[in-house]
């Protein structure tokens, strides 16, 4: 476990911070597409056990952070990555080359804004990535479907048909199946990129719930344009601006009194 050296809220408890394990820490983390630099030598701590939310107007470079942790930038040529993305305990740089992505998603999985299950059924759609990882006994495959989708508080909803396509699902319950298999690899991290802002304020309120019971087992990074939602769900908020990390500060602190006063004029509704 690593701990925390540094005191980084000041009206914090001294024995909250003792505990504070790190899962994964951005160190000046730079990202250009092509010429364009979007993420400006961020750093960042993302902890254990706990949900860091990502807020900041449209454009500001939420989701290119996030998807830095899946490495998914990879994909196209022309981005670039600079400075470092440890992930804990082990003390590995995501980011390095010799890094294999594959295996970085294996550890940190993502959900994305609209629900994208594959046109494959339910079962299919969380069996996926256990292919992936090797695991091909039917008997293993269809218990850790089954923990999935019961982690994503889906199964009593699904069990019974398990073989219809995804696509026949609500869109509250295909995020939970979309949930379920990010679930299915046990990643140790999950990102979520806007995952209610198609969904109505009862399947909202259902995925903040099944975020709060996930944080016992993973850590999360959540982007949200919701600061409700940022408020109600999280430990830890970053408030980015133009590429960079205006604040980071803990959740109740910054929507209370915010260190800084560009995090306050976003946070009342008057910025730009
Ligand atoms: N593939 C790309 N090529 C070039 N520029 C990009 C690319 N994707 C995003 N950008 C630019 O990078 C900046 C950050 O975009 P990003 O999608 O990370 O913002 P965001 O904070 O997630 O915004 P939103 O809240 O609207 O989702 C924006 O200026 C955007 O235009
Ligand atoms: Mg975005």
């Amino acid at each position: 476990m690593v701990e925390l050296a540094v005191n980084l809220f000041d009206d914090a408890p001294r024995h909250e911070l003792a505990v504070a394990a790190l899962k994964a820490e951005a160190r000046n983390l730079n990202f250009h597409y092509g010429g364009f630099h979007a993420l400006k030598d961020i750093s960042l701590p993302v902890y254990d056990h706990s949900i860091t939310a990502l807020i900041g107007p449209s454009g500001c470079g939420k989701s290119t952070f996030l998807r830095c942790f899946n490495r998914m930038h990879d994909l196209y040529p022309g981005n670039r990555y600079q400075g470092e993305i440890v992930l804990y305990p082990d003390n590995v740089d995501i980011l390095a080359p010799s890094v294999d992505p594959i295996e970085v998603r294996m550890r940190i999985s993502m959900v994305f804004q609209k629900p994208n299950p594959f046109p494959k059924s339910i079962f299919e759609n969380v069996a996926y990535g256990l292919k992936v990882r090797g695991i091909t006994r039917r008997d293993e495959v269809e218990a850790k479907v089954e923990e999935a989708l019961r982690g994503a508080a889906l199964w009593n909803e699904v069990k019974d048909r398990l073989h219809d396509l995804a696509s026949n699902l609500s869109g509250g319950q295909q995020q939970r199946l979309c949930i379920a298999r990010a679930l299915a690899i046990d990643p140790e991290l999950v990102l979520f990129d806007e995952p209610t802002s198609a969904l109505d304020p009862i399947a909202t309120a259902s995925i903040e719930e099944l975020m709060l019971e996930l944080k016992e087992r993973v850590a999360i990074l959540i982007v949200t344009h919701n600061m409700q939602q940022a408020a109600r769900v999280s430990d830890h908020t970053a408030f980015l601006y133009m590429g960079e990390v205006i604040e980071f500060n803990d959740t109740k602190k910054l929507f209370t009194m915010p260190d800084k006063k560009q995090t306050e004029d976003y946070i009342t509704g008057r910025f730009g």
